[in-house]
Parts: C-alpha cells; structure tokens; sequence
C-alpha cells in the first residue's frame, strides 16, 4: 500500500469502500467529478485498477486502487494504520462495503453471519474511528455510511443484514450529533431495494417481484453525496421508502415485525 502515497496533496482525498460496482463504483464518479482523487477499496484488483485507470483519464484526478478483504481482522488493521499514516487526511470517507443474505436466520451459516458482521459493522466503525480523529484534528471531514431501509425495522428473513444496519444508521447518528461543531460530518444513507448486484450476491434468485419497488441507483447515489456534503444526518433516497420508514417507526413494534414479514416473503419469495 505504501506505493500508494500521493506525491500531490494539493487535491483533497475521498476514500470510498466497496468502489468495484453498485452504488460505490457510483460514488467515486461523483467524487471524482468534483475533483476529488480516491482511493478505491475492495476485493477484486482488476475492477478495481480499471475503474482507478478510468476515471485517471476522464477526470485528471489520482485514483488508486486498494486491495482489501474487510472481513478479515489482519487486512482491516493494515488498511485503518495505512490510512492514518497518510501524509494527507482524507477529507472524505464513504463506507459502502456490505453485503446481504435472504433466508431465515437459522439456514444461515455462522461464518457467513460472523462474514456479515466484520464487513457491516466492524469494519465500518474501524474504519470510521481510524479518520475522524484526524479529520476533528483538522476541523474538516466528511463521512457516508451505508446503512438500508432495514435499519428502521426487525426483518424477519433478512435478520442479521437488517441488525448490522440498525447498528450504522444508530452509530451514525450518534457520531454525527457527537461531533457537532467540529467541521466533521457523518451521514447515513438509507436506500430501499436497488438494482445491484446485492441481491444476486444475497442469493435471491430473481428480483422480479422487487423491481417496482426499486429506486434508481444513480439518484440513490446522488442523495448520498448530497447528504455527505449537506451533513444531513439520515437520508432515505424516494417518497416510498420515507413514508415506509416513517410508518415503521410510529406503529407499534409488534405490527412493524409482522407487517415487514409478510412483506418480506412476498417480496423475496421467501416461506
Ligand atoms: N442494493 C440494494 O438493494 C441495497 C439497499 C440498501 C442498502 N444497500 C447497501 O449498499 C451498499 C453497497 O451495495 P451495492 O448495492 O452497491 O451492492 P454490490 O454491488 O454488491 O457492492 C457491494 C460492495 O461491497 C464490497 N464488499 C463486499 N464484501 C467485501 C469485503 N469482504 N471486503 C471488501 N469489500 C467488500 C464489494 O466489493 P468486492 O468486489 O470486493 O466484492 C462491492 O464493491 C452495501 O452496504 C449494501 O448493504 C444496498
């Protein structure tokens, strides 16, 4: 990683998670749009070096690839100790890596919830409290977690996805009020069910049930960014998916489980 060192730090600095598809690969165009050079993490070094190479082209910013599994304890320090010896504090940290799983919690293997839960939540937080330390030093930084819809509701069907959400959008939250005053923001962005390749990763077969529910990816994106740079603590990208949230959290908890698992398993084809 150490090669990675920018030898020009007169361009502020955006780190994104998960940038090799979906709404990341989204985020560091924008990002990249505005100027900003990325360092781009994820798993898969081809995607990742021929999006750095793409957007070097199209947008003369420095764009960098970093090969990181964030489910692993080892990898995750070097990444959090690399980013902190940076001679440049990134100005901008989106925390996108996640993934799902659609199934009842108990035909769940353990390793894949524990998988889950290093990427969703341990990572995200390490991540998070490596930089803004640094970006509160500065009195500048901004800071996107990815959190869902899931995160207002129990989802039976969707269990331990739906509690690491409820984890980010709730330490988001937190942080951002903790840090008021200070010059660093953190948001959450709570999208509804988007055309990615989420669902196919998550094991649902076809997401043709959940097509007229979905939201378009790129306004998804777009409300994140927006957020990132307004500071808004919680956006929920479509009128439907705030209403639904909206309703989940005024109705009695007990209606909110039973209404989202009947929804659940129309939605996801699931018993
Ligand atoms: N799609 C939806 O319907 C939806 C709705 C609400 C929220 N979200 C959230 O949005 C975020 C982005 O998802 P997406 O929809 O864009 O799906 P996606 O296309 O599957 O992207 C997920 C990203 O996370 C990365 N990732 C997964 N496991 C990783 C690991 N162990 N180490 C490093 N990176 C890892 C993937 O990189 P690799 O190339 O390394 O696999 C990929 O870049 C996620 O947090 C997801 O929970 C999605």
């Amino acid at each position: 990683m150490s090669e990675l060192v920018k030898k020009d730090i007169s361009k502020p600095l955006a780190v994104i998670t998960g940038a090799t598809g979906g709404l990341g690969e989204i985020f560091a165009r924008l990002l990249a749009q505005r100027g900003f050079d990325l360092l781009l993490v994820g798993r898969n070094r081809e995607k990742l070096e021929s999006l750095a190479a793409l957007f070097n082209k199209n947008f003369k910013v420095s764009a960098s690839p970093i090969v990181s599994d964030l489910s692993s304890e080892t990898e995750l320090r070097k990444l959090c100790t690399f980013l902190k010896t940076l001679p440049q504090t990134p100005h901008v940290l989106i925390n996108n890596a996640g993934f799902g799983f659609v199934g009842n919690a108990l035909s769940m293997a353990p390793e894949k919830a524990q998988e889950m839960i290093n990427v969703n939540v341990k990572a995200l937080t390490a991540l998070t409290l490596a930089l803004a330390p640094q970006m509160k030093e500065k009195g500048v930084g901004r800071i996107l977690n990815v959190a869902s819809i899931a995160a207002f509701m129990p989802c039976p069907t969707m269990a331990v996805y739906a509690s690491t959400k409820a984890y980010v959008l709730s330490f988001s939250e937190a942080l951002n009020t903790e840090l008021k005053g200070t010059g660093v923001t953190v948001s959450a962005l709570c999208p509804g069910p988007l055309a990615t390749a989420f669902w196919d990763r998550a094991g649902l077969e076809s997401t043709y049930s959940l097509n007229t529910w979905m939201t378009s990816t790129e306004s998804a994106a777009q409300a994140g960014i927006d957020a990132l740079f307004s500071g808004t603590p919680v956006t929920t990208p479509g009128i439907a998916n705030r209403l639904l949230t909206v309703t989940a959290c005024m109705a009695p908890r007990s209606w909110t489980r039973y209404i989202t698992h009947l929804w659940l398993k129309k939605f996801l084809n699931q018993k």
